[in-house]
């Protein structure tokens, strides 16, 4: 299995950019589903999680052309013959579950595996299947799969619009209920939503096949169900935290590091903190900013994780990263998920000193780093244990990297052009 070796120590400079979002790619591809005809999406980042979409897509019987170095998808969904999601794709990637509402809306049924735990805790598909559940269709569980289709006594064909309010601000219930309720037959209304800069971008990608989305950027959406929906051209929005991880790796170890398509005011509160850690951040423009390290070790601060507009989950193990060698004391709290500190083991492997608490963590920071074998527990932690091995001194080797390679295009190639010493083994 492939690693990377990473000689840490080097200071960073230079310029990246910052590809699509994956969380915007991936339900850009389920929602392609939608339509019996041909969407086009660019800026679509080279990942695992894309290619997993691509095969769960043509699983169905839809038609992917993937143009990888232009970036561009194009895909045909008119042949759909399977509304079927299998166990080996959603366990492979949980976010296969999202074609769900679409298979729902555009046949009326679906058959979808039970994505069961995962790294970082238990995450439920309850309120995606009580949303469906609203708006009128019913439900089974056998064998691991969910069967749900659209009530005859409700009417057959169509979904129904429904108010639906979420228990929590779901982003996969948002989306894969918002995704059912554009073809259903009336209003939906999704009262706490989630208002993820991704969201939006699905709200864009769906307005422009033809459907009727109002509320967009606010905690309430109201959907008017539409007969059927065309054809789009699209662009997928820049990816946030794959931003946020090169602005980190600069607030390490960077002089001067330019983040090009980093869109700063979807990373308001993870600037806020860098800012009270002691990282210089120069906003360029609204797609660039500059970003310098400390000169001595930054300060402590605490973060707590929660939904949009609150700090992101999935810089929580980057953060971390930043914090263990600041000067002082930090508490990082964990509100998203339930067991994201698989990683901190590994941190501490490398000479960090903090200690788990329930959803709490308290970091002492230490002067320093040093280089050890570590494991990429989940995707972002994965990234987490990379940037350790850009600040620790020796060699870091960090293993199963595949985890990382499902969210990050070229992580090793994207640090070396930055001046990092990181190389793939086999
Ligand atoms: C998405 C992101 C992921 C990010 C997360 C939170 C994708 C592909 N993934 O995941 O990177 O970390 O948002 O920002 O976009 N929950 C329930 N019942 C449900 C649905 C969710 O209890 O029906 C709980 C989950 O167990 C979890 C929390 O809600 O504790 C957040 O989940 P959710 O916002 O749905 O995250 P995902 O969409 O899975």
């Amino acid at each position: 299995m492939a690693g990377f070796i990473i000689n840490g120590g080097k200071t960073l400079t230079g310029r990246v950019i910052i590809d699509g979002a994956k969380n915007s790619a991936l339900k850009l591809m389920a929602a392609s589903i939608l339509t019996g005809g041909r969407t086009r999406i660019s800026n679509v980042p080279i990942i695992e999680d894309v290619l997993t979409m691509a095969e769960m897509l043509q699983g169905l019987g839809v038609k992917v052309r993937a143009d990888q170095k232009e970036k561009i998808l194009e895909i045909d969904s008119s042949n759909i013959n399977n509304p079927e999601a299998s166990y080996e794709l959603v366990r492979k990637m949980r976010a296969s579950i999202l074609v769900a509402g679409p298979l729902l809306a555009r046949f009326g049924q679906v058959k979808v595996a039970i994505p069961g735990g995962c790294n970082i805790g238990s995450r439920q598909i309850d309120l995606h299947l009580k949303g469906f559940e609203s708006m009128g269709a019913i439900y089974s569980i056998e064998h691991g799969y969910i069967n749900c289709h659209i009530s005859r006594s409700k009417g057959g064909g169509r979904l129904k619009g429904a108010v639906i309010d979420l228990d929590f601000p779901s982003r996969g219930a948002t989306e894969n209920i918002m995704m059912a309720a554009v073809l259903a037959d009336g209003r939906t209304i999704i009262n706490n939503a989630a208002m993820e800069p991704e969201i939006d971008d699905l709200v864009k990608f769906l307005i422009s096949m033809g459907a009727d989305i109002s509320g967009q950027g606010t905690a309430s959406l109201t959907i008017e169900g539409v007969d059927c929906l065309s054809g789009t051209d699209y662009s997928v929005m820049p990816d946030s935290i794959e931003a946020g991880t090169y602005i980190a790796a600069a607030g390490m170890c960077g002089s001067d590091v330019i983040i090009e398509n980093a869109r700063h005011e979807n990373l308001e509160i993870f600037f806020l903190k860098l800012k009270e850690i002691g990282v210089d951040i120069d906003v360029v423009d609204e797609n660039t900013v500059k970003v310098s390290s400390p000169e001595k070790r930054g300060r402590a601060t605490n973060v707590s994780t929660l939904p949009y507009p609150g700090f992101p989950t999935d810089l929580q193990p980057i953060i971390t990263v930043l914090l263990s060698t600041a000067k002082g004391v930090s508490i990082v709290t964990e509100n998203v998920f339930e067991n994201r500190f698989m990683y901190i083991d590994e941190l501490n492997r490398m000479g960090a000193n903090i200690k788990i608490d329930g959803h709490h963590t308290v970091i002492d920071g230490v002067e320093k780093l040093s280089g050890a074998p570590v494991r990429a527990f989940d995707l972002r932690a994965g990234a987490a244990v990379v940037l350790a091995g850009l600040i620790a001194e020796g060699v870091t080797e960090v293993s199963d990297i595949f985890h990382i390679q499902r969210g990050y295009s070229d992580i090793a190639g994207k640090l070396k052009g930055l001046g990092a010493d990181i190389r793939v083994v086999k």
